[in-house]
């Protein structure tokens, strides 16, 4: 039974990517969703790479032809892109761009939707509701148009949304996934771990931004990743980035600004403590606790440099913080 739901989920959402495809290409697509799509700078390669799209305005186009088609109504609901009111379906999407959300091997598990105007009241993305064949922990945004090249260059840049996937891609840089939003999970890290153990986190420049990456991070560490880390500037996300200032200029500051966990830790703990003896103690312990999920057994040598590194920087005795990371490995 939960073949057949997945089944007839991956059916019904490969039609609906294609009729999004397909309504992009309409003269009301073109005038709102392509003119949208080409002020971002997406060229027509990219958006059929990730088979980008629009949903009409009118509100029940797509609900209408696909029950034409013979879909069925609840697999539909269920599926997150129609809504039922009183036994009339409505587009759930209406108005809004159309970002497919691939598995590994390009199947449509789901999509995000993106309104075009910012609106106080409504989300800025919409996204395909869990069920049998949408499970968010489990998918990042990208795999499949990314797998080959994170495998062949054994790196993966991860960043938080699908247009940093996209004008990466654009740009060049073709192994990036984006967790999506939310924090990253440990099947999410799993996931990219089958690909190559060198990842490189990318996330805003926002105090979100920051905290969702020093939990990933933690998880990567835990997980036997070799994580660096890259704060953009304040302000800017690796779309803006990229589509600003080209790739080179993109390599160019990654380079220059890749961290790794205990240097960005650090970083972003100093500037909070400043000189407070409580807060300081605070951000000592989070260090400790974040060295601690090293594997000593494999990673003898990075967890001894890391000590020595947080105690010279943070001034304190480099016994005692063994002896605190050591407190910490359960
Ligand atoms: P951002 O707010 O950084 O959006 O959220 P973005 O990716 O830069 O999108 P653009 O450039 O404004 O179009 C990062 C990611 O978080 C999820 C989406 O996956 C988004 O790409 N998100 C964000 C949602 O699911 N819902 C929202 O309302 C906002
Ligand atoms: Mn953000
Ligand atoms: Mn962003
Ligand atoms: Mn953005
Ligand atoms: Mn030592």
């Amino acid at each position: 039974e939960q073949q057949l739901a997945e089944e007839s989920l991956r059916i019904l959402n490969e039609y609906a990517a294609t009729y999004f495809q397909e309504n992009l290409m309409t003269d009301e697509g073109q005038a709102i969703g392509l003119s949208y799509f080409k002020q971002r700078g997406f060229r027509k390669d990219t958006l059929e790479k990730f088979r980008l799209g629009y949903c009409s305005e009118s509100g029940e186009a797509f609900a209408k032809t696909a029950i034409l088609k013979g879909y069925n109504v609840a697999l539909m609901e269920k599926s997150g892109l129609v809504k039922n009111r009183n036994g009339m379906y409505y587009d759930s999407y209406r108005g809004r761009v159309i970002f497919p959300i691939q598995s590994m091997t390009g199947r449509v598990l789901g999509f995000g939707a993106r309104i075009l105007k910012s609106n106080e009241k409504a989300p800025k993305y919409i996204n395909t509701p869990e069920n049998e064949l949408y499970i968010k922990s489990k998918v990042l945004y990208g795999m499949y148009q990314s797998r080959q090249t994170i495998s062949k260059l054994d790196e993966c840049f991860l960043v938080e949304g699908y247009t940093d996937v996209i004008s990466l891609h654009q740009g060049g840089v073709e192994n990036v996934v984006a967790s999506s939003g939310t924090s990253l999970t440990e099947d999410q890290l799993r996931l990219i771990g089958q690909l190559t153990k060198n990842l490189t986190i990318l996330y805003d420049g926002d105090s979100a931004g920051i905290k969702a990456a020093l939990r990933g991070l933690d998880m990567a560490l835990s997980q036997s990743f070799n994580v660096q880390l890259v704060l953009l500037p304040e302000g800017e996300d690796p779309d803006s980035f990229v589509q600003k200032s080209g790739a080179a200029q993109f390599h160019e500051y990654v380079k220059t600004h890749k961290q790794d966990v205990i240097g960005f830790r650090l970083e972003v703990g100093m500037k909070e403590v400043g000189t407070d003896p409580v807060k300081k103690s605070k951000l000592v312990n989070e260090i400790a606790e974040s060295i601690s999920r090293i594997n000593k057994a494999e990673d003898f040598a990075l967890q001894d440099y890391f000590i020595r590194t947080a105690a010279t920087k943070l001034a304190v005795d480099e016994n005692g913080l063994v002896t605190l990371v050591n407190k910490y490995i359960r």
